[in-house]
């Protein structure tokens, strides 16, 4: 048996290409809409516990919950603003409006600024009123036919333009980082080349079934921080099953999330995990300091059993990128 020596996931930080240091470890809060009220108690219970970083989003409908969460804390003195950083992202129905996509979630969040403030992907959809989805906007707007309703005049890099812009105003004080989201490389290299502003980081689904080699040595090679989300592989947590995390979990002797989370911590990666669970919050900071040869065990999944969880339908769309946005 292995002794833990070491700091536990939320001790952990790294520092992005603009020199803000951010915790390798957060809370994610793209909790299902039965059960997103309890995302307020999850955010108390892993500040508490010693989570630094919140990862929301403008779609997730959990900002205004994560806001009472961060308030209360704030009144119980527990945290100061500036002990903790919140992510948030640009759904793409307000792809042309990223202004009012940051004041709401600056709204709702009942903070004034935003750590990291990432685009949430390379798309553009059209806006649809919906009163029942977020702020009156139809959250995934669909055809008749139930495809997508993409805005097909948009240009997906306007986002990020209209990002950048924000985060370069001197006199303006909301965004202390920007970056991206579902981005392969070819939509990286099209930014890097036309914007001003290199993204930090590049939140991708990442886990041993899917390990994003490729995509990874282009982001180390261009400093933009891989950032991993669904490490559990998301509803259900299926990895925490595979029998080598297991395995190491044993070895270890930590949770099967937390050997997850450690495959990406202890490569240089942000990782993000949810739960709604006290016990399965706590037991996910633990930290392993994985071999390499553990870790080549885990990379080894994503050849013999490959496996993507979330959004598949993405991955048709972006073999067909032109340099002018996704063919759709
Ligand atoms: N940028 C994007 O497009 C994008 C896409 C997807 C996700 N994300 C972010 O990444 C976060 C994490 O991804 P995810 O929500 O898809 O899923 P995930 O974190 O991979 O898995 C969440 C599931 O695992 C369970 N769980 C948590 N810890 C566990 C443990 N130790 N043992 C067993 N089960 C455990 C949770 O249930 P309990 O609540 O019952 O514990 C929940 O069902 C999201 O919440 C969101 O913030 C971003």
């Amino acid at each position: 048996m292995v002794r833990l020596l070491h700091p536990r996931g939320t001790e952990i930080s790294f520092t992005l290409n603009n020199g803000v240091r951010i915790p390798a470890l957060a809370l994610g809060t793209a909790n299902p809409p039965e059960s997103i009220g309890g995302t307020k108690q999850a955010v108390k219970t892993a500040i508490k516990a010693g989570y630094r970083h919140i990862d929301t989003a403008w779609a997730y409908g959990s900002e205004p919950y994560v806001g009472e969460a961060i308030k209360e804390l704030l009144e119980e003195g527990v945290i100061r603003r500036e002990d903790i950083f919140i992510t948030s992202k640009v759904w793409p129905v307000l792809w042309d409006d990223a202004e009012r996509s940051l004041n709401e979630s600056l709204q709702s969040l009942g903070v004034d600024y935003i750590d990291l403030w990432l685009q949430h992907w390379p798309i553009c959809y059209a806006k649809v009123k919906d009163p029942h989805g977020i702020n009156g906007l139809s959250r995934n707007p669909e055809k008749e036919n139930g495809e997508p309703d993409y805005e097909t005049s948009g240009d997906w890099i306007e986002t990020y333009v209209q990002m950048e812009k924000i985060y370069l105003n001197p006199s303006d004080r909301r965004v202390r980082s920007i970056g991206v989201s579902n981005f392969p490389e070819q939509y990286l290299e099209r930014i890097i080349y036309e914007c001003a502003v290199k993204p930090t980081v590049n939140q991708v689904e990442m886990h041993p079934k899917l390990p994003q080699f490729s995509l990874n040595k282009f982001c180390l090679s261009h400093n933009i921080l891989t950032a991993a989300y669904s490490p559990l592989g998301s509803h259900g947590a299926p990895n925490t099953k595979i029998p080598l995390v297991e395995e190491l979990a044993e070895k270890y002797s930590v949770s099967p999330g937390a050997i997850l989370n450690s495959y990406h911590i202890r490569q240089g990666h942000l990782v993000i995990a949810r739960s709604l669970n006290n016990a399965r919050i706590a037991s996910n900071m633990e930290f392993a300091t994985l071999t390499e040869e553990d870790l080549d065990k885990l990379d080894n999944l994503g050849v013999t059993e490959p496996k993507r969880y979330v959004d598949e339908k993405w991955n048709a769309i972006v073999p067909g990128f032109t340099g002018k946005g996704p063919k759709i």
